[in-house]
């Protein structure tokens, strides 16, 4: 298994060139970096799990977990590059999930006004989402990637096998963007899922190759046609107005709220008079074969709250991403009253 069975998609976009490696195997990595000694960033998991695989460099290894996406890693992080003497001719490499990825991003594009990047992303999550379409950025005063950058990576290496290690709840979050990227823009794939599903819970290197290639294709064109989100780009959101209340306001990972907010959009779809009821059953019923939950429990106020305080918000109505059919989304102002009484049933 080599570059043979590799597939790779290309994003050209304002913010340069960058080129998805689906299927390339981390012992590769080296061909790939134009520099002798890269400096790579990483988090203990990924360290203690692939350290061995790694390419000859500089090694910069930070803690796990959102709360560790801040200011405080980032200077961590720069203070690293310093005692490292790294110059402008330097290269970053992320290796790891949406949260190292996210970060070593920022940290590559804003250390001396940028040093040049790529990744290797490890989750699913970030093989299907994260790494694709060129946002980097942490958290701050408690909202989720409030200070951050566009900037793309110039590759993004996805080796499938390391998905072997990743714990099976992370694995879902991925398969919960898989099923939003089909929802909103591919009811081929859509249908794949509903047949493949057992597989791709399997890890079957086929199905899951054909599902982040799908991903990556589907999300780099949405944002080769809206790079800076002014429209298009919000058809990504789908699921995410309530999966990012539900997710702030309960303990639920971020895939999972993100699940239950589809459902709930696909409701207010059906309302709407968009959505058919068959569609809407399809949807709910993909994602319970992939164990992710279509209703959670959750305190109505307090999401309704953290929907107001949504920084997407404008005014007394918000950006929701609704479908007319599987494969086919549309972004309509809706009231918070409308919000309300969808999630009041
Ligand atoms: N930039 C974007 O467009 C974008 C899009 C979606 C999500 N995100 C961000 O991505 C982040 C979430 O990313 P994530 O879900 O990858 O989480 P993560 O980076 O926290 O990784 C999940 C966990 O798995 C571990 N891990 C990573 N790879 C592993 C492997 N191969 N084997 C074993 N363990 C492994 C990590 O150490 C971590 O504990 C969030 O901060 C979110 O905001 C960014
Ligand atoms: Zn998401």
């Amino acid at each position: 298994m080599g570059a043979g069975i590799m597939k790779s998609v290309k994003i050209l976009s304002r913010t340069g060139e960058s080129v998805i490696l689906i299927g390339e195997r981390l012992e590769n990595l080296k061909t790939y970096i134009p520099v002798e000694t890269p400096v790579i960033i990483t988090d203990t998991n990924v360290r203690d799990c692939y350290r061995k695989c790694f390419p000859d460099g500089e090694v910069i290894t930070i803690g796990t977990g959102e709360e560790k996406k801040n200011l405080d890693t980032v200077r961590y992080i720069y203070d690293q590059l310093l005692a490292l003497e790294a110059d402008r001719s330097a290269f970053i490499i992320g290796i790891g999930g949406g949260i190292v990825c996210d970060i070593a991003g920022f940290v590559a594009s804003t250390y001396l006004r940028g040093v040049r990047f790529g990744f290797v992303s490890t989750t699913l999550l970030s093989q299907v989402d994260a790494s694709v379409g060129g946002k980097n950025g942490v958290n701050f005063g408690g909202y989720k990637n409030m200070v951050g950058v566009f900037n793309q990576p110039e590759f993004v290496l996805c080796d499938l096998n390391l998905l072997r290690t990743l714990p099976q709840r992370e694995i879902l979050c991925g398969f919960a963007e898989v099923v939003k990227h089909a929802a909103i823009a591919d009811d081929n794939l859509f249908a794949y899922l509903e047949e493949h599903y057992a597989q791709a819970l399997a890890l079957d290197t086929r199905v899951i190759e054909k599902l982040v290639y799908d991903s990556a294709v589907i999300k780099s064109s949405i944002v080769n046609r809206d790079e800076k989100e002014r429209g298009e780009r919000r058809k990504l959101n789908f699921g995410h107005t309530f999966g990012h209340a539900i997710e702030k306001t309960t303990a639920v990972p971020h895939g999972e709220a993100v699940s239950a907010g589809m459902v709930l959009a696909s409701a207010l779809s059906v309302k709407k008079g968009l959505l058919s009821a068959e569609d809407e059953e399809r949807i709910s019923a993909l994602l319970k074969k992939f164990g992710l939950p279509t209703r959670l429990q959750f305190d109505r106020k307090t999401v309704l709250d953290a929907i107001r305080k949504d920084k997407k918000r404008e005014g007394d109505s918000i950006n929701f991403v609704l479908l007319r059919e599987i494969g086919n989304a549309v972004v309509d102002e809706i009231s918070i009253q409308e919000l309300e009484a969808v999630i009041s049933n």
